[in-house]
């Protein structure tokens, strides 16, 4: 069985390397930015809450983000497997999981860090274009749809993130620094940690990170 994390920096390829993992493993996918989103989208109380805190870069308080994850994982999907994109981001966090794991007998078992050199996440979320329909990541040099403006997954519009400004973005490379990154200590210590090159293209990466989950889970 496959519970997965994929951590890593703000447009180091989570969203992307994800959609494409769970083709292969059939296995939910996990996004608590994803879900953020959706309740603004939907005008729900979460997203009036959330969008304060997104739109600024900043992180949505730990609690709350939590608790939409605990009710996620006890969901039937997840009994064979999930993956997580973007969640553990504070240790506060990856206690709560690891407490959340065990109370369903879910535990995860792999962690893909996803390492990126902070000049190409300046390019990647830069460029970045997100469908309006389905979340699917493009960009506007590297990774551009057959039409321009169209998802080629779901004819979806695609737009720029609020988040995804300079101001923004710089926001939440700190969050990452000071925040997220000391997870890569908290699950090497548990064993689970597995770091691939988020630089060298989305096929390299899928690869990378198949064989590290294969070899996990044999
Ligand atoms: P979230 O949506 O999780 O944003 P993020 O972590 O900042 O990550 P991104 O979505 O920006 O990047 P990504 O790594 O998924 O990259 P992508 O695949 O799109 O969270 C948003 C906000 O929600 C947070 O700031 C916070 O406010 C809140 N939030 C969410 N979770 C929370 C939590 N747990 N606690 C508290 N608050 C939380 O790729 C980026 C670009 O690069 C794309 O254009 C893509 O086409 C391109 N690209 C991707 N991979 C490659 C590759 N291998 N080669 C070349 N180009 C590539």
């Amino acid at each position: 069985m496959s519970n997965i994390i994929l951590l890593g920096p703000p447009g180091a390829g989570k969203g992307t390397l994800a959609k494409q993992l769970i083709a292969v493993y059939k296995i939910p996918h996990i996004s608590t930015g994803d879900m953020f989103r959706e309740a603004i989208k939907n005008g729900e109380p979460l997203g009036r809450l959330a969008a304060s805190y997104i739109n600024e870069g900043h992180l949505v308080p730990d609690e709350v983000t939590i608790g939409i994850v605990r009710e996620r994982l006890s969901q039937p999907d997840c009994a064979n497997g999930y993956l997580l994109d973007g969640f553990p981001r504070t240790l506060v966090q990856a206690a709560a999981l690891d407490t959340i794991g065990s109370d369903l007998g879910r535990p995860i078992n792999v962690v893909i860090n996803i390492a990126c050199s902070e000049n190409e996440l300046v390019r990647r979320i830069s460029g970045r274009r997100v469908c309006r329909k389905c979340g699917t990541p493009y960009h506007i040099e590297t990774m551009k749809p057959k039409v321009e403006g169209v998802c080629d997954v779901c004819g979806g519009e695609l737009f720029q993130r609020k988040d995804d400004t300079k101001e923004s973005f710089l926001v939440r490379l700190g969050h990452y620094y000071n925040e997220t990154k000391p997870l890569e200590n908290f699950y090497k210590e548990l064993g689970l940690l597995h770091e691939i090159d988020g630089g060298t293209g989305v096929q390299k990466s899928l690869k990378a990170a198949q064989k590290i989950i294969d070899e996990v889970t044999k």
